[in-house]
């Protein structure tokens, strides 16, 4: 425990099965405290920053509400359009910068390696809160948790990650994490959206078996957890490639119909048309519920880096 005191967040890969079976004993406890209080004081007097230079509502909210929820405050640009980022300041000066008034920084940038050249300038811990199509590691903490309450347990899962996998940073930094727990990976996507070779290449070196298909069902039908991506429209430089992929995968009423089995479906959020709205009752629909988890983990993990926990 106190592991991650001092440590930056930037990727999937930097976490133990030591590290993530605290991560979720925390999160499972500031859950439980909650229950009960409104807020508590483990981080009172310490400031959150929050740089966003892409648009988030989850991210963004649940880590302000994590941190004013451990009594600590928060501070945060209005939008990357009104902040010096508009007149030419380089992501490391900005960090560096906020540095002089936080003691953690979020930050979301558009481009991958972002958060790096902010964690090498600052000198407080700084938590990668999504840089371009590369990561989004606490997205994919929180994701773990969700799958652990969910489904009881992390060991031998089989998983289908389905839609956008090229420009997915979550899905990217979730097979990291699934892989230290033996996930067996169905990669479902149009051929023109398949998850980088660097990372299937990667995990199968260690040891991870992993089918990639275009066919949903066959996938759906042999796993446990259906993980639904959004066609990600602001990575295509091309707004006709975006129009040819769009709605290649919908889950509906009658696709959980033929699918005849009961299915955990999880998505990180947001969705456009590829889980409609009529799933949204279904028992195994646990989107709104991963949401909420959001909170405890994104409040272990302040509470960690800032060597609290
Ligand atoms: N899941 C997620 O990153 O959502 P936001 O873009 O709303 O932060």
């Amino acid at each position: 425990m106190g592991s991650l005191k001092g440590k930056d967040i930037l990727h999937g890969n930097q976490f133990s099965r030591q590290e993530i079976d605290a991560i979720i004993r925390n999160a499972a406890f500031f859950e439980k405290e909650l229950k009960t209080k409104d807020s508590l004081t483990l981080l009172r007097g310490k400031i959150l920053a929050t740089l966003f230079f892409e648009p988030s509502t989850r991210t963004r909210l649940s880590f302000e509400t994590a941190m004013q929820r451990l009594g600590g405050g928060v501070v945060s640009m209005a939008s990357a359009e009104s902040s010096s980022a508009a007149k030419g300041e380089s992501v490391a000066d900005t960090a560096r910068t906020v540095s002089q008034y936080a003691d953690v920084i979020v930050i979301r940038h558009p481009r991958m390696g972002s958060a790096q050249e902010a964690a090498d300038a600052a000198p407080v811990p700084v938590i990668n809160a999504g840089d371009g199509a590369g990561q989004h590691p606490t997205q994919a903490l929180l994701d773990i948790y969700t799958i652990r309450k969910e489904l009881g347990s992390l060991k031998d899962l089989t998983v289908a990650m389905v839609g956008d996998l090229k420009n997915g940073r979550t899905v990217h930094a979730l097979v990291e994490l699934l892989s230290l727990f033996e996930a067996q990976l169905y990669f479902v996507s149009p051929d023109a959206l398949r998850m980088p070779e660097e990372i299937t290449s990667h995990l199968r070196q260690k040891g991870i078996e992993i089918v990639e298909t275009e066919d949903l069902m066959k996938a759906a039908s042999e796993s446990d957890l259906l993980y639904m991506t959004r066609i990600q429209k602001e990575r295509f430089p091309e707004l006709s490639e975006y129009e040819r992929v769009k709605g290649s995968y919908v889950i509906n009423g009658e696709f959980l119909n033929r699918l005849k089995k009961k299915m955990t479906i999880l998505h990180p959020l947001p969705r456009v048309d590829e889980i409609s709205p009529e799933v949204d009752t279904y028992p195994g629909a646990a989107y709104f519920r991963q949401v909420r988890n959001g909170v405890y983990v994104r409040m272990v993990l302040l509470a960690m880096v800032l060597g609290k926990r």
